[in-house]
This record gives C-alpha cells, structure tokens and sequence, in this order.
C-alpha cells in the first residue's frame, strides 16, 4: 500500500515532535498502521524554520489553504491554535472531504458542536487526542476502554504548567512568575499563558471531557472557571501544615438532573495518589459504574509527548481510512521471526 499523506498546518513545538517521531519510529508505526504515515506538506508562516525542521522530506508552503487543497492529502493536522484562524482551516478541511488530527482544545471546546456536525456529515474523522491530557491516551480511554461504563465522574490534572507552578511554589519556595517563565522556556504554558493560569485550558479539555463521558454536547461556556492567580505561597503552606495539597482540578461529575462542569483550586489530602502528581504531569481519575476507579498519569505537555498522541490519532485515521479489513488490526499482527523473550 501507498503511504497515506499528511499535510501538517504548523511546525512548532508539537509540529516538530511529530515530525521527528514519526521519523525515529517509521517501521514500528508503518507496521501497525499498516501502511506507512507520511508528512507530505507542511504549512507554516515561518517557512525558513520549517524548512529546517523537515529539509526535503517535505514541501513547504506558506498557505496552508494550498495544504487542504491538494488532492494527494488524505489527513490535515491541525497545529495552529486559537480559535480564528484554525476554525476557518478546520471547516475547510473538513469541506474538502479530509480528515483532520487537531491538537486544539480550545477549539472543539468552543466550536466542537459545529465541527463534529460538519464532520459527521461529510464522513470524515475529527480526532483530537493531543488536545487533552497530552500524552495520556485519555480519550481513547473514554470512548474505547471504557465504553461499557456509565461514567460517574471524571477529575484531573490536566494542565501542566499550573501543576508546574503550584509544585514549584511548594517545594522550592520559588515565585510564581520565575516559575511561570520557565514553564514557557519549556514549552508547556500556551501561547497566552493567561489560559493557562486563568483554568481556561483546563477548563476547555474539561469540557471535552464532559462531552465524551457523558455524551453531551460541547459547552465550554457553562464550566464554572478559576484559576490559581489568587493564591498565594502561604495558602499552600497552610495546606500542607493541614494535610492538604493544592491542584487544580477539572472535575465534570453526573448530578440530578444535569452534568456538573468545572475548574478550581482544590485541596486534595496529601496521601492521595492525584495529591502526588508534579511538575508537568498530568493524571486524570474516571469512575465508571462497572469498572470502578482507574487511573491515568503521564506527561500533558511538550513536543514529543504531545506528539505521541498526534501520531496516535494518525494511525487510528489511517487504520479507519484503509478500508480492506486485513488493514484494520494490523497492530495485533506481530513478526514471528522478531525478537523473542530472552531466558533469565
Ligand atoms: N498549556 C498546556 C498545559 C499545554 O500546560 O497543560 C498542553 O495542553
């Protein structure tokens, strides 16, 4: 099989992980996608940077209306962010019959309705992994794993830069701002960090969240959202001389008569496992009817984390993309002559 052909709308931060791991990690994922993924086109303002990122492996362009354009793209990934320009792209995208990767939570958060409409009635897959928890395979959790459950609620870490700030104040004593600025040194914080400190981010990733577990519509603006700009170092010390650690939560929970929605400051006694989750990291709690709890911990944010869960979603579009069915698990095929267990 011909490999499937990606156009890629931004090449930084995450762009760029993309790019280098499914370089690194070629056979392994051509294997289990069943046939190879490649990065065709890459739109990108700065067209000098992306030309060094990904020399003559691909073609560069500055319009990334010339990337949805082009026939011979089955997949636009969609790494812009915000909510103008990438909602314009997106819906185009969608128009011209492609499916599209977004790692773009504020987005679906705020448009979602109107994109997953537009989506469904075109026949094309609208995937966004990367747009909540970062590398954390959360969604396919909810929408694959435990799709049998009536989910109960849902809580979690999920932005990384305010777990970063509010771990740092603790352990080291360290101003928010210092702390902030470094969490944008390394490419964790959005582009404005005021989403970030605000719970917005965490909120819009809630909402997400929300939509899947309970099959709700998008509705990003019924989330109750606050952030951690009002506490101060001795509020977390006061917590912890309590038994308390301070994170901040998104938590979307089945009430009587609705779904309850939101983002705050919380304090979580200290032996919990959620209590213990720093730095950057993110960890999402589900409780489901049968199930029970289960527990989902890794990295939020960054190049290659985030990444993982583009690539993730590209191998499930293609999977789906490939209609022959030998094509549609090929990730239980395994190489008979490979490696084998070494005895111990
Ligand atoms: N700004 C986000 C965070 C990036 O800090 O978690 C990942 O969505």
């Amino acid at each position: 099989l011909q490999p499937i052909h990606v156009g890629l709308l931004g090449i930084g931060t995450v762009g760029s992980g993309v790019f280098h791991v499914l370089r690194r990690n070629q056979e392994e994922i051509r294997r289990r996608a069943g046939r190879g993924i490649q990065i065709a086109m890459v739109a990108d303002l700065d067209t000098e940077r992306a030309r060094a990122i990904v020399g003559d492996a691909a073609t560069v362009v500055g319009d990334a209306l010339a990337v949805i354009a082009n026939p011979a793209i089955d997949i636009v990934v969609e790494l812009i962010g915000g909510t103008g320009i990438a909602r314009q792209l997106v819906m185009e995208a969608i128009a011209a019959g492609k499916h599209v990767v977004t790692a773009n939570k504020a987005l679906l958060a705020v448009h979602g309705s109107e994109i997953f409409a537009a989506a469904q009635a075109k026949g094309v897959m609208v995937a966004f992994e990367a747009a909540v928890a970062g590398g954390i395979p959360i969604i396919k959790a909810l929408r694959e794993g435990l799709t049998a459950n009536r989910i109960q609620w849902v809580a979690g870490i999920i932005n990384g830069t305010t777990n970063f700030i509010l771990s740092e104040m603790r352990d080291k004593g360290l101003d928010f701002d210092v702390v902030l600025k470094e969490a944008q040194r390394l490419g964790y914080a959005e582009a404005d960090p005021t989403f970030d400190i605000e719970g917005i981010d965490a909120a819009h990733k809630v909402t997400l969240i929300s939509a899947l577990a309970f099959g709700i519509p998008v509705q990003f603006d019924k989330a109750y959202v606050e952030g951690i700009t009002k506490l101060q170092a001795a509020d977390i010390r006061y917590a912890e001389q309590l038994g308390y650690r301070i994170k901040l939560l998104g938590i979307t929970k089945r009430v009587d008569g609705g779904v309850e929605l939101r983002v705050h400051p919380t304090l979580v006694p200290a032996r919990r496992l959620i209590a213990n989750v720093e730095g950057a990291m993110n960890a999402v709690v589900v409780q489901g009817d049968a199930v029970g709890t289960t527990l989902y911990y890794g990295k939020g944010a960054g190049s290659e984390p985030t990444a993982s869960a583009v690539i993730a979603d590209l191998v499930d579009v293609t999977r789906l993309h490939t209609a022959d069915p030998l094509h549609r698990v090929p990730h239980l095929a395994f190489q008979p002559d490979a490696m084998s267990p070494l005895p111990v």
